[in-house]
């Protein structure tokens, strides 16, 4: 393990030498003057002084070399398109998709948010942002109006990127009413709308004056100039959930983003330019963000994105794709995994998979048995991987561009170049043994690409991500972790209340916000539990206002029904609630917590823990009988 072990080493230990060594991998259009400024803790500015634009590394550096190669590729299984842009072509359209943008009044710092489908056309108008230096924050297609809403007032963008539609297993679902809504549900909407009309939707909504028809602007050829950014200007945010109700902002920057992107694909991914990845993901999170779009076309690789699901038209038409496109380097989720698992295992060998070196899989654990299933099956490598909305790149990782570790079912390895991992007690912030569950912590300053703060408010980023140990100024991952005999960490689940739904972040007091919006109900506690294919669900305890109205079964699963619209229609059908159970009052402290991480224990079939504080140990008892637990 020694060449791992010296890569890390040295990008800890001369951690300015090493970052400003590998920063020589993107154009910087004015070199910096310091590598870190870490003179206000915990805040880190990397690439002090230098100039960049994300958009030009992606984009127009490659046109001199590889202009002709395939930049993007999109593969619809719901609307069966495909479409290919090269690298000029990527350009062309990037370049008008900003003279419409400029023409709109987006400039240097605007925020633009874009609503939209796994469509080429998102891809365009996020280079477009990049390369004003405008400021993008997608938002993914799944929120509901009440969600959009809340980011839109948050961060008070100049501009709407959207599309008619979206489409899920053939079945069309109409985004602008939802727009409409949370434009009308907003304190601070864009005055403009931009709508790329798919034709999807044949009875869509307009509003004259606001609306803005993509096509309409769109044939206009102009070469719009890159906009040279300070390294650490905002390139973009992206919204996540935490503990309270409202998401946080995460912020990233322009020069370390690049560099960490950069670094990334030959170090973690074993990609090059030239070659072809597959990032099953969908742009409205981290890592189509991260590996759809910038890492891959930063690297001048030809990247796919697709819309659809895994098992449309039928199971093996990923692999498919994988032949199809000579895909190298494939990223996808252990949820779609354990989907694909539930199909014909001879899928796996039906196609000729000889171009992929490996499949990489984040964003929620990874059980040994699908690690394995997986593996196996392809017979090619699966690295489970490790990271988070904050951190934009991989935290814990085998780094095979460096050195081909053993990989053990169920782990994601080691830490990646660049984080000073620590396993931290819970209690007193000492570190822990081999074996012992603690907090993933990294010591500051956190490397280039993670998150630089919460948008609109730094006091948040401080308090929430190093406030969680007292004395020491550490940044929490809010994650269990352990580190085995031989330095292999497994990642146990969160500290929080934040729960992965199929590969979704959420966070329960979102949910519970959602539930709380039906004015039926007095209060509720909504909890993660396991399932076996998604990850987890939530599952929600609620207190009708009128305990009449859930006297009967009926009534309860009238009531039941009508919340689960309410948080489909507040935030979207992927916070819905596996059940909901009716109680007349919740388990809390004598001080007024609801004692949440006992009612998941309970669901979950595990031991309550310490109930001392508890005011009314006839809640508890309610909860185990609605789970039918003696
Ligand atoms: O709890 C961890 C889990 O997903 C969280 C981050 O989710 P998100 O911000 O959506 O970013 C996903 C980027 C890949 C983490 O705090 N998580 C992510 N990867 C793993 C994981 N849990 C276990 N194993 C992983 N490989």
């Amino acid at each position: 393990m020694t060449l791992y072990k010296d890569l890390h080493q040295r990008s800890i230990s001369q951690r300015e030498a090493f970052w400003g060594e590998e920063a020589k991998r993107i154009d910087w259009h004015k070199p910096f003057g310091k590598v870190l400024d870490y003179s206000r803790p915990p805040f880190a500015k990397w690439f002090v002084g230098g100039e960049t634009n994300l958009c030009h590394n992606a984009v127009d550096r490659h046109l001199k070399d590889r202009g002709t190669q395939k930049a993007l590729v999109w593969i619809s299984t719901e609307v069966d398109r495909v479409e290919s842009y090269t690298y000029q072509e990527l350009f062309k359209e990037v370049n008008r998709t900003a003279a419409m943008l400029r023409s709109l009044g987006v400039g240097r710092g605007d925020r633009v948010i874009i609503y939209m489908p796994n469509v080429p056309e998102a891809v365009f108008a996020i280079l477009a942002c990049a390369r004003l230096g405008a400021i993008h924050s997608v938002v993914f297609g799944g929120f509901a109006a009440a969600s959009l809403a809340a980011r839109i007032d948050d961060a008070k963008p100049v501009l709407m990127v959207t599309a008619d539609g979206g489409s899920r297993m053939g079945k069309v679902i109409p985004y602008k009413p939802l727009v409409d809504e949370s434009i009308r549900l907003a304190k601070h909407p864009p005055s403009k709308v931009l709508i790329f009309n798919r034709g999807l939707d044949p009875d869509m909504p307009s509003v004259p004056g606001r609306d803005i028809d993509w096509k309409d602007f769109s044939s206009k050829e102009e070469n719009i100039p890159c906009t040279w950014l300070e390294s650490s200007e905002p390139s973009y945010i992206l919204y996540t959930s935490g503990t309270t109700g409202m998401p946080k902002g995460v912020q990233r920057d322009v020069g370390g983003h690049a560099v960490a992107m950069a670094t990334s694909m030959p170090y973690i991914y074993c990609g090059g330019a030239g070659e072809t990845i597959f990032t099953t993901s969908d742009i409205g999170w981290a890592v189509g963000h991260s590996y759809i779009i910038y890492a891959p076309l930063i690297a001048g690789m030809t990247t796919i994105l697709y819309e659809g699901l895994p098992v449309r038209p039928d199971a093996g038409v990923w692999w498919k794709i994988v032949q199809d496109y000579q895909v190298n380097v494939m990223f996808s989720a252990p949820t779609a995994i354990r989907v694909l698992k539930k199909h014909d295992p001879a899928l796996l060998k039906k196609y000729d998979l000889s171009s992929l070196k490996h499949l990489f899989l984040a964003g929620e654990p990874l059980d040994e048995p699908t690690h394995a299933w997986i593996a196996q099956g392809l017979g090619k490598p699966v690295i489970d991987h490790y990271w988070q909305t904050e951190t934009g790149w991989p935290v814990l990782s085998a780094v095979h561009g460096i050195e081909k570790t053993p990989i053990k079912y169920g782990s994601p390895s080691f830490p990646a170049y660049g984080y000073d991992l620590k396993l931290l007690r819970e209690s007193d912030a000492s570190e822990a043994g081999a074996d012992e569950k603690a907090v993933v912590a990294i010591v500051p300053p956190l490397p280039p690409g993670c998150m630089s703060t919460i948008w609109g408010d730094d006091e948040r980023f401080v308090k929430t991500y190093f406030g969680d140990f007292k004395d020491q100024l550490v940044y929490s991952t809010f994650d269990w972790g352990i580190r085995d005999q031989d330095g292999y960490y497994f990642i146990l689940g969160r500290t929080d209340d934040v729960i992965n739904v199929a590969g979704h972040r959420l966070g329960t007091r979102e949910i519970e916000e959602a539930v709380n919006m039906h004015s039926a109900i007095a209060e509720c506690a909504v909890v993660g539990v396991v399932d076996a294919l998604k990850g987890q669900m939530p599952l929600a305890f609620a207190v009708a206002k009128d305990a009449t109205l859930v006297a009967t079964r009926e009534g309860q699963k009238a009531l039941e029904k009508e919340i689960m619209d309410t948080v489909d229609r507040q935030l979207g059908a992927i916070g819905r609630p596996k059940a909901v159970h009716f109680v007349t009052l919740l388990p809390k402290t004598r001080s007024g917590k609801t004692l949440r991480r006992s009612i998941a224990a309970l669901a979950e079939g595990r031991d309550p823990g310490d109930l001392t504080t508890i005011e009314d140990p006839g809640a508890l008892q309610q909860i185990k009988d609605c789970l039918g637990i003696l």
